[in-house]
């Protein structure tokens, strides 16, 4: 299956960085392509669309904080993108809620830390039980 990342300008050295450390994962990436100013809805459209059609399971979004993107995908009804800035957040997000899509600030974090957020988020799993019922509420929000 392949995994999506994008970002807008703010994320995109990270997004290259994230690729050439990661080499075995199957990436799809959905842009931006260049350091040229895009705005962060647009590209979490992209991911957002590849997630709703099932060409992705699963996906990483940055953009310089991690925040607009992480706002944009979390409008889309089936995408929880959690904005995560430790190994904590992103171990949490994947255990409690299952979060489809990690958020991180390329502008937020150096590589380094970034890649094990990245590790960790994907080497999680959902713990279920209780917090199945939560995340099944999400669905019907509205
Ligand atoms: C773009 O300059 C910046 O605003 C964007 O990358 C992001 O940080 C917004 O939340």
């Amino acid at each position: 299956m392949l995994t999506g990342i994008v970002s807008d300008h703010g994320g995109f050295a990270l997004k290259e960085e994230i690729k050439k450390h990661f080499p075995d994962i199957n990436w799809k990436d959905y842009g931006c392509f260049s350091e040229e100013s895009v705005d962060y809805p647009d590209m979490a459209k992209y991911l957002a669309k590849g997630i709703l059609s099932n060409e992705i399971s699963r996906g990483i979004a940055i953009c310089g904080t991690g925040i607009g993107i992480s706002i944009a995908l979390n409008r889309f009804n089936h995408i929880r993108a959690a904005l995560c800035h430790d190994i904590v957040t992103a171990e949490m997000a994947r255990k409690h809620n299952d979060a489809n899509i990690l958020s991180i600030g390329g502008r937020i974090l150096d590589n380094e830390k970034a890649f094990a957020i990245i590790s960790t988020f994907f080497t999680t799993e959902f713990e279920g039980g209780r917090h199945q019922r939560r995340v099944e509420k999400l669905e019907t929000m509205g």
